[in-house]
C-alpha cells in the first residue's frame, strides 16, 4: 500500500513539475502560442483591478533626475504594469520582478523603463552631436551597446529616441533631438530604434524603444519647457510628425505623449494625434505612455477641472500608460462606473501593454543575469564606438591658414574651464554615466602627444562668474607655448530638460579669458563644448580655428586630441544652424519663402544670415564636386530617376565626405520650404581619388509633399535637385 502511495505522490510531483497537472496550461503561458492568442487569453483572465494596475507606472529606486523627484517607493503593488528603474544593478530589479511573478495571481512581469538617451554607462555624444556624424550605422551600433548595458541592469524599455524637430537653441532639450530637419530626425530615429530593438525584441540585449515627445515639443514658444506651441495641422504634418511616422514604421514599440499644448489642445489629451493619426492612420499596435505627470498636469493647462477629469481626457484620447502620477489607478474604476470611459478601451489598452511584454519575451525570461560590472560596462568595443562616434560628431567650423592639425609643435597650452573637466563631456540625460569614466581634454592631449609635444595647462576661469584671478596664469602658460588650445563651453547640466536659456552666448568671463590669451599673439584653437548651438561671432574673431566638440561622452578627450593631431580627419557637419545671435532665433535652413526680396524683411542691425548654416563643416581634406547630373529630366509618378555627382578629394589626406541631397519645389499649391533634405550619404574618399554619389529619386517620396490631413501628393511641374551650390531642374509630367 505504502509503495502505491509513494508511486502516486511521485507521479503527481512529476506531472506538476512538467506542467502536466490536471489543470490545462493557460495559453498565455505557452511560449509557442501566437502572441495575440496569449494576449487575449490573459486579458480575459484579469480582474478590473489587475487591468487598471497594468496601466500604471511607478518609480523604483530614488530618482535623482532634477525635475522628477521620486522617493524609493515601498508600497509597489505586485500587479503594477511598469516601473521606472533608477538603480544600476539587477538584483533590486530582479527581486521586484520575482514578487510580481510569484506573488501575483497571474504572474505578469513588470516592464522596467529608464531614460537611456545617449548611452547607459558607456556614454556617447548627445543625440544632437550624433546627428552631425551623418553616420546612422554608427548611431545604430551605439544604440545597440546602450541596449546591452541597460538590459544587463534589468532595463527592458528606454524612453528614447527623442525626435522633436527643433529650431530654437534656447530650448535646453535641443541636445536630445537630431536637429532642425524632419528627414534627419527620421533617419536617425530608425537607426536608434533598430539599435535598441533589433529584428526581434525578445532576443537578449534588446530593449523597447519609445518615440518622444509625441508631438511637436520642439516648437515650444521662446524655447521654454512645458509651454504652449502653435502648430498648424499643415506644419504638424510636414515638419513634426515625419520622424514619428518613420519610427512607427520602423517598429518602435512605444511612444511618449508630450507635456505641451498644441494650438489649444494638450498633446496628452489630443485624440487626433494619439488615436486618429497614431492608431487609426498609422496602425501602431504598441502603446503610449504619458510623460511624467502629464495626465494630472492637464489641470494646469486649463483643460481639466480636476484630476478625475484629467484622467478621463488623457485615457479617452489614447494614452495607455500613466507615468508616475497614479491618476489611472485612482480614478479609472470610478470613471468606468460612471460610464465616462469604456471597458472596451481599458481592455484594448491592457492588450497593447501586454503585447509589448510578450514581444520582449518577458514572460519567458523575466529575470536578468546578475553580472559583474566588468562584464557589462565600458567594454573595449563599446569604447571604440564611443571614440569613433565622438570624432565623427565634432564639427570643424574654422581652420584659418590650416593651423590644424597640430603637428610638430613643441609646446601646446590647453587652457579654459573645460580643459581638465571631465563631467561636462557627459552632457545631460546621462543615465548611469560617471565622470570617472571620461577621458577629458588634457588627458587626451597628454596621451596623444606623449613623446611629441609638451602639454601645459591652466584653468583660467570658471564656467561663469567674474573671477579673473586665473587669467594671469593662463596668459603665462600661453606665452610659454607655441599654440594655445582654449577650451570653452557650457556645463552638461545647462542643456536638457527645463534648461532653457534666454541667450545662447558663452558666458562673458570665458570670452574675456579668450581675449586675454589671444592678446599673446599665439595661434589660438578654440574648442566649444556645449549641448546646443551657441553664439560665436566674437569668439570667431579671436580664433584661428574652432572645433565644436558638443558634449561627446566618455571618449571626448581622445576624439578631440585625435582630431587636433590629425589622427582623425574632421567629417562632422551641422545638423542644426548656429545663429549669428540669439536675436536671430528661429533661424534654420528649411524655412519658407518671404514675400519680399532684396533686403526687405531682413534685420537692419545685424546680418540675417546665420553664423554657420545647416550641413556646414570643414575637413582637413579638400573636396571638389563635379557636375551634378540626372538620368532624365522628366519623370512620372511611379518611375524613378537618379541624380549623381562625382566628388574628388584634391588633398593629400583621405577624408570622409557627406553629400546632402536637397529638393526644391519652386511653385506649389502649398508653399514649400526653400529647400528640403531628402537624402544623404557619407563615404570615404581617398587622397586624389574620385567617388560618385547617387540619389535614387522616388517622385512621391522625395518630391511629394503632404497636406494638412497628412495626405501625400505630387504636383506636376518643375522641381530642383540641389547639391552644394549646384541645382538641376527636373519635371514631373
Ligand atoms: C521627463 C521627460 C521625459 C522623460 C521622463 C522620465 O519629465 O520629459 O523625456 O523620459 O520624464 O524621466
Amino acid at each position: 500500500m505504502m509503495k502505491l502511495k509513494h508511486l502516486a505522490t511521485a507521479t503527481f510531483c512529476l506531472m506538476v513539475a512538467f506542467g502536466c497537472s490536471s489543470e490545462k496550461r493557460p495559453i498565455y503561458k505557452d511560449a509557442s502560442a501566437d502572441i495575440e492568442a496569449r494576449v487575449n487569453d490573459l486579458v480575459n483572465r484579469m480582474t478590473l483591478e489587475e487591468k487598471i494596475l497594468q496601466l500604471n507606472q511607478y518609480v523604483l529606486g530614488v530618482n535623482t533626475v532634477e525635475n522628477n523627484f521620486g522617493e524609493m517607493v515601498k508600497d509597489i503593488p505586485v500587479e503594477i504594469g511598469s516601473l521606472i528603474y533608477f538603480n544600476d544593478h539587477a538584483e533590486v530589479r530582479n527581486a521586484m520582478q520575482k514578487k510580481a511573478m510569484e506573488e501575483s495571481r497571474l504572474g505578469i512581469p513588470i516592464l522596467f523603463g529608464h531614460d537611456v538617451i545617449h548611452g547607459y554607462r558607456t556614454t556617447y555624444p548627445i543625440p544632437l552631436a550624433l546627428a552631425c556624424s551623418w553616420n546612422p550605422e554608427l548611431v545604430r551600433q551605439a544604440s545597440e551597446v546602450a541596449a546591452q548595458e541597460a538590459y544587463d541592469c534589468g532595463v527592458n524599455w528606454t524612453f528614447s529616441p527623442m525626435v522633436d524637430v527643433s529650431r530654437d537653441p534656447r530650448w535646453g532639450r535641443v541636445m536630445e533631438c537630431f536637429g532642425e530637419d524632419p528627414y534627419t530626425n527620421a533617419v536617425f530615429c530608425k537607426a536608434v530604434v533598430k539599435g535598441y530593438q533589433g529584428d526581434d525584441m525578445s532576443e537578449k540585449n534588446r530593449i523597447a524603444a519609445c518615440l518622444k515627445h509625441y508631438v511637436g515639443y520642439g516648437a515650444s514658444e521662446a524655447g521654454r519647457d512645458y509651454v504652449p506651441t502653435e502648430i498648424s495641422d499643415q506644419t504638424l504634418w510636414d515638419t513634426y510628425l515625419p520622424p514619428f511616422e518613420a519610427g512607427v514604421k520602423a517598429g518602435a514599440a512605444t511612444l511618449m505623449s508630450a507635456f505641451h499644448t498644441i494650438s489649444g489642445i494638450p498633446a496628452s489629451a489630443n485624440h487626433y494625434i494619439l488615436t486618429e493619426v497614431l492608431k487609426e492612420k498609422w496602425q501602431h499596435d504598441g502603446f503610449v505612455v504619458s510623460d511624467w505627470g502629464a495626465v494630472e498636469q492637464l489641470r494646469y493647462q486649463g483643460m481639466a477641472e480636476d484630476e478625475k477629469e484629467a484622467t478621463m481626457l488623457a485615457f479617452n484620447a489614447g494614452i495607455e500608460m500613466d507615468m508616475a502620477d497614479r491618476m489611472y489607478q485612482k480614478y479609472l474604476a470610478e470613471l468606468l462606473e460612471e460610464g465616462k470611459v469604456d471597458m472596451k478601451l481599458v481592455d484594448e489598452s491592457v492588450r497593447r501593454i501586454l503585447r509589448v511584454k510578450f514581444r520582449l519575451g518577458l514572460f519567458e525570461h523575466p529575470y536578468v543575469e546578475e553580472k559583474p560590472e566588468s562584464e557589462m560596462y565600458l567594454l573595449p568595443k563599446s569604447l571604440e564606438i564611443a571614440e569613433k562616434a565622438a570624432a565623427e560628431s565634432m564639427v570643424l567650423l574654422k581652420n584659418e591658414n590650416s593651423v590644424l592639425p597640430l603637428e610638430n609643435v613643441g609646446t601646446i597650452a590647453v587652457i579654459g574651464p573645460v580643459a581638465s573637466d571631465s563631467t561636462q563631456h557627459l552632457g545631460n540625460w546621462g543615465a548611469r554615466a560617471r565622470a570617472e569614466d571620461v577621458i577629458g581634454i588634457v588627458q587626451g592631449m597628454c596621451e596623444e602627444y606623449a613623446g611629441k609635444s609638451k602639454i601645459l595647462t591652466a584653468k583660467g576661469c570658471d564656467f561663469e562668474g567674474n573671477d579673473k584671478s586665473g587669467f594671469a596664469e593662463a596668459v603665462r602658460v600661453a606665452k610659454a607655448s607655441d599654440v594655445v588650445v582654449v577650451c570653452l563651453g557650457h556645463k552638461g547640466s545647462w542643456s536638457g530638460e527645463n534648461q532653457s536659456r534666454s541667450t545662447i552666448e558663452i558666458p562673458k568671463i570665458q570670452e574675456e579669458l579668450l581675449s586675454a590669451v589671444e592678446a599673446t599673439g599665439k595661434p589660438v584653437v578654440v574648442l566649444v563644448t556645449t549641448g546646443r548651438p551657441v553664439e560665436l561671432p566674437r569668439i570667431e574673431q579671436k580664433a584661428d580655428a574652432i572645433l565644436q566638440t558638443w558634449h561627446s561622452g566618455v571618449r571626448a578627450g581622445k576624439a578631440i586630441a585625435g582630431l587636433l593631431s590629425g589622427r582623425y580627419n574632421p567629417s562632422g557637419k551641422l545638423a542644426m544652424t548656429f545663429p549669428y545671435s540669439t536675436g536671430q532665433i528661429p533661424v534654420y535652413y528649411n524655412r519658407r519663402h518671404r514675400a519680399r526680396t532684396g533686403d526687405q524683411g531682413l534685420y537692419k542691425d545685424i546680418t540675417s544670415e546665420p553664423m554657420y548654416p545647416f550641413a556646414y563643416g570643414l575637413s582637413y581634406s579638400t573636396f571638389e564636386y563635379g557636375k551634378l547630373t540626372v538620368s532624365s529630366d522628366k519623370l512620372k509618378e511611379g518611375e524613378t530617376i537618379y541624380a549623381e555627382v562625382t566628388v574628388k578629394n584634391t588633398s593629400q589626406r583621405d577624408g570622409l565626405e557627406t553629400v546632402h541631397w536637397f529638393v526644391k519645389d519652386p511653385y506649389s499649391h502649398i508653399t514649400r520650404p526653400v529647400k528640403e533634405l531628402k537624402y544623404f550619404e557619407k563615404k570615404l574618399i581617398k587622397a586624389g581619388e574620385n567617388v560618385t554619389f547617387r540619389f535614387e529619386i522616388n517622385p512621391l517620396r522625395d518630391l511629394g509633399f503632404v497636406n494638412r490631413e497628412g495626405k501625400k501628393y505630387l504636383d506636376k511641374g518643375e522641381y530642383r535637385i540641389m547639391v552644394g551650390d549646384q541645382s538641376v531642374s527636373i519635371y514631373v509630367i
